[in-house]
């Protein structure tokens, strides 16, 4: 998330760069050449207003995302206002709005900022979830359960009366909806950032904010034993350890004897070894 404001600020700071540089140069060559009808000046200005337009609400909607549902109409205008200066560029004459996406305009800032726009709605997969400008059939049934958990949570957070029940029992019928319609639908790869976004705050409010994750105890379980037995592991090792080297000074002290046996009958027969 933070990476994806960090990319829009330094684009922006960079757009901001190309766009006072640009115009300049636009300053001399409208002065130089007087080519630009004004139809088209307009556009270049409203195409600008709104790329503007599109990145503030892109910037205003990206904590929790919710860019797809809020955007769609800033970006369809640049879509279409981009279309419109595009048009301009199949007019026969030869001086019209073509020259400010080539030939004039040779740091293409037209061009530049409205690939950005797609850039960022390509980014966002908003196209998954959108029917037209609303969202289509599956994100709606996300959205839908998503509202429910909400309005469930903010019931219980607000109603002391129910503060003394358990938010994750109450709420958990909603909770499992959502989480299995999504699950349903994932597969099939057609969700935008929205919902990824969503279901994902969803799912660590869950279990970090409220504490609702119900815990597997089997897999508990097996954690338990195999930290149990990792730990004994050391005192097994020492354990062991004692054991065998009780075992060693067992044999030496046979050993031990038998040795001493040996040199004793060796001493006594003098000179002559027996080996009993
Ligand atoms: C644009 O022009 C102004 C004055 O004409 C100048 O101070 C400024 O540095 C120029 N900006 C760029 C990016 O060239
Ligand atoms: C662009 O926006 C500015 C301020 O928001 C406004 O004054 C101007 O009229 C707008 N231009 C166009 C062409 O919409
Ligand atoms: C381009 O041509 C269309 C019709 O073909 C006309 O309506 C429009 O005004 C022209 N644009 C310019 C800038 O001449
Ligand atoms: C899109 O919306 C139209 C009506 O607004 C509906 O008939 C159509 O089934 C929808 N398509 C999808 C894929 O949701
Ligand atoms: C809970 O309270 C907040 C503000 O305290 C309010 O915005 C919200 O609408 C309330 N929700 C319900 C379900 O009453
Ligand atoms: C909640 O508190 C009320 C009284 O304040 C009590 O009657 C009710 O049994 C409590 N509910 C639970 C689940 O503890
Ligand atoms: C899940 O939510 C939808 C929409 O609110 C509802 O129609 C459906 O009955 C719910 N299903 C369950 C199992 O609660
Ligand atoms: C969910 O969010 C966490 C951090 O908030 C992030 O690390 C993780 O990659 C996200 N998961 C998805 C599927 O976006």
């Amino acid at each position: 998330m933070a990476r994806i404001v960090h990319f829009l600020y330094t684009y922006l700071f960079y757009l901001n760069a190309r766009l006072s540089l640009a115009s300049n140069e636009s300053i001399s060559s409208t002065m130089s050449i007087d080519v630009l009808p004004d139809g088209c000046q307009n556009l270049l200005q409203s195409f600008a207003n709104e790329t503007a337009r599109f990145t503030l609400c892109v910037v205003t909607n990206a904590r929790p995302i919710t860019v797809c549902e809020k955007c769609v109409n800033e970006f369809n205008q640049v879509f279409k206002r981009y279309e419109e200066i595009q048009k301009l560029h199949n007019n026969d004459s030869e001086v019209d709005c073509r020259a400010v996406l080539t030939n004039i305009d040779r740091l293409q800032v037209v061009y530049a900022s409205y690939n950005y726009v797609l850039d960022m709605w390509e980014k966002a997969s908003c196209k998954l979830c959108l029917n037209g400008t609303v969202f289509n059939d599956k994100t709606r049934g996300v959205m839908i359960r998503g509202d429910n958990l909400d309005k469930c949570i903010s019931k219980h957070i607000n109603d002391t009366k129910l503060s003394n029940t358990s938010l994750c029992a109450d709420c958990k019928q909603y909770y499992v909806n959502l989480t299995n319609y999504y699950n349903k639908h994932k597969n099939d790869n057609t969700f935008c950032m929205d919902v990824v976004d969503l279901i994902n705050n969803t799912q660590s409010d869950w279990s970090l904010k409220w504490k609702c994750h119900e815990s597997n105890y089997d897999s508990e379980w097996v954690l338990l034993v195999i930290s149990f037995i990792v730990l004994l592991m050391p005192v097994l090792f020492y354990f062991i350890n004692w054991l065998i080297s009780q075992e060693r000074s067992n044999v030496l002290l046979s050993q031990n004897r038998w040795h001493q046996r040996f040199t004793n009958n060796a001493a006594s027969t003098s000179g002559y070894v027996v080996i009993s």
